[in-house]
């Protein structure tokens, strides 16, 4: 496959960003997104040019580091993938490709496509511990009953990778949909249920700190998570946040 490529070039942070225009040739259909712009960088390096930086680790789906708006979407075109795991048979030869930065204020530009998620970090750290005995005496895991529908509601939220592509895709660019998920992953477990008010109240400040945008609603962010994470877990956190806000004042 030929290609065109238009992808967001910026020195640094402060630095005013542009799209610039790259041509590839014979990529296989079967090489993986990431291939394909670490073919690109490979010929920038030989020509003396300077490589396109974007951000990858485990290229398998499981880290969450990949995040790239392609052709206006967060990941690319496919559903239910994360941007290592798009591959080029999703685009035709002769295609011109529009490779972009996550954008949100909470999530600034470091250097062309890589983005600063130490928002994410925050949040989670701001929800803090679970209050677990795990020394001597800890209880056995399997003696402590929990009701299917709720372990299986903690294991689908459990699967957020934190990639940010709720925040990049949400018009409000709102983290309503990750921070959901890492409150409701602990919610619906015995483990969590210590901490469990003091927790969302914490994230949910912390989100608000960061300068995320609200959640109205549009369910974009459900549409482009390439875990499949439900707005419903948005409606959990509300119910969790409501009854955290007001056992307080009592
Ligand atoms: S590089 Fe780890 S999820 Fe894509």
């Amino acid at each position: 496959m030929d290609l065109l490529l238009k992808v967001w070039r910026q020195k640094d942070k402060k630095a005013k960003g542009k799209m610039e225009d790259y041509k590839v040739s014979g990529i296989s259909e079967d090489s993986s997104f990431l291939e394909m712009l670490d073919i690109l960088n490979n010929n920038l390096i030989l020509e003396g040019k300077e490589p396109i930086s974007f951000d990858h680790d485990c290229r398998e789906g499981i880290c969450g580091m990949c995040s790239l708006y392609i052709n206006g979407r967060a990941h690319g075109p496919d559903r239910g993938v994360t941007t290592c795991q798009l591959h080029m048979r999703m685009f035709n030869d002769g295609d011109t490709i529009y490779i972009e930065p996550w954008r949100s204020k909470a999530m600034p530009v470091i250097k062309d496509l890589v983005v600063d998620r130490s928002s994410f970090d925050r949040i989670q750290h701001a929800g803090g511990f679970i209050s677990v005995n795990t020394s001597g005496n800890s209880q056995d895991a399997n003696a402590i009953p929990i009701e299917k529908n709720d372990a299986d509601k903690a294991f689908d939220a459990a699967a957020c990778i934190g990639c940010g592509a709720c925040v990049a895709t949400c018009k409000n660019a709102s983290a309503m949909l990750f921070v959901s998920a890492k409150v409701s992953q602990y919610a619906y477990l015995p483990q969590g249920q210590v901490e469990r008010k003091e927790r969302v109240k914490n994230m949910v400040a912390q989100m608000d700190k960061e300068g995320f945008g609200n959640c109205t609603n549009t369910g974009a962010c459900e549409i482009e998570c390439p875990k499949g994470i439900s707005i419903e877990y948005i409606a959990k956190m509300n119910k969790e946040y409501l009854s955290a806000s007001i056992s307080s004042e009592e």
